[in-house]
């Protein structure tokens, strides 16, 4: 597996693989399960599989953990040997963003909501990023995890708007044996508050359960949900919303392809996490 840092190399090395079926899996680092899930799905799909570690400041608000997000790139290194990777982009943020960067890409009605709402420069800087990522790697497929799910819609938004002619792959969340989807974050959470936590999937399968057994009014199915949640003294719910799957749209009655969503903060630490549900 070779390493490349500078953007002329990755640029250089792709004009050598033109004729290769590329999958491109772009992360922030700090690999764990759920990434090397990505990896394996490119794997089985392409015949060349790219990562990326980039810690995007753009999409970090000023409050945030930019500095002190989990960095560890010799671990990730040999994990992307192991999984098999032909190529790991690593590149500095003085090369991504030099100075006079001027451009940033934005995908409106999308990005509004939910997350967008809680972290209002974060989506914007997450397409910035990624165009910037598609553009250079100009991969035939990119997977993303469907634990950012507004992220992967307004991804696969982008990727129509601009014609840029790379298939978006969602694939499914890895959780924990109790249900925590994983996450690079979850390393700040306590040993209580990672007890904790577990009640946030729980919540989300309630609300799963209630809608396919028949219970329609979101307003009773948030209020089942809220009172697992309330089951963690350290619980403070962001938001908890039963949406449609497409738009994102807050739905009222329960009806036709929905994702719930649920965002929720332990101390210091905020975790976002759905499930989808059709009836
Ligand atoms: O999901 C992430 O890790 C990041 O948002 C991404 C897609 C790599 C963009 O920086």
């Amino acid at each position: 597996m070779r390493t490349i840092r500078s953007i002329r190399g990755l640029q250089a090395w792709r004009r050598k693989h033109e004729n290769q079926q590329i999958g491109f899996v772009p992360t922030m680092g700090a690999l764990h399960e759920g990434h090397l899930s990505l990896i394996r799905q490119a794997r089985k799909h392409c015949s060349m599989v790219i990562v990326s570690i980039f810690v995007n400041p753009l999409q970090f608000g000023p409050a945030e953990d930019l500095g002190r997000y989990p960095r560890n790139l010799k671990a990730d290194q040999q994990l992307c040997r192991e999984a098999g990777v032909d190529l790991l982009f690593v590149p500095s943020g003085e090369e991504f963003y030099p100075q006079n960067f001027q451009t940033t890409v934005r995908v409106n009605r999308l990005s509004e909501h939910w997350e967008g709402e809680a972290r209002p420069t974060h989506f914007e800087g997450v397409t910035t990023a990624v165009t910037k990522l598609l553009c250079l790697v100009r991969p035939n497929q990119a997977y993303f995890g469907q634990k950012d799910y507004q992220q992967l819609l307004v991804i696969k938004q982008l990727v129509k708007d601009l014609n840029i002619d790379t298939k978006i792959v969602r694939c499914p969340i890895v959780r924990e044996s109790d249900g925590l989807a994983l996450s690079s974050r979850n390393c700040y959470l306590s040993e209580i508050q990672r007890r904790q936590a577990a009640c946030l999937s729980v919540a989300l399968r309630q609300g799963v359960k209630s809608i396919q057994l028949g219970k329609r009014q979101v307003s009773l199915i948030q209020r089942e949900m809220k009172k697992m949640l309330s089951q963690s003294k350290e619980i403070a719910i962001e938001y908890l919303a039963v949406c449609e799957a497409q738009s994102l749209k807050p739905l009222t009655v329960a009806k036709g392809s929905m994702v719930l969503l649920a965002a929720v903060r332990l101390g210091h630490v905020r975790l976002i996490d759905n499930m989808l549900v059709k009836v």
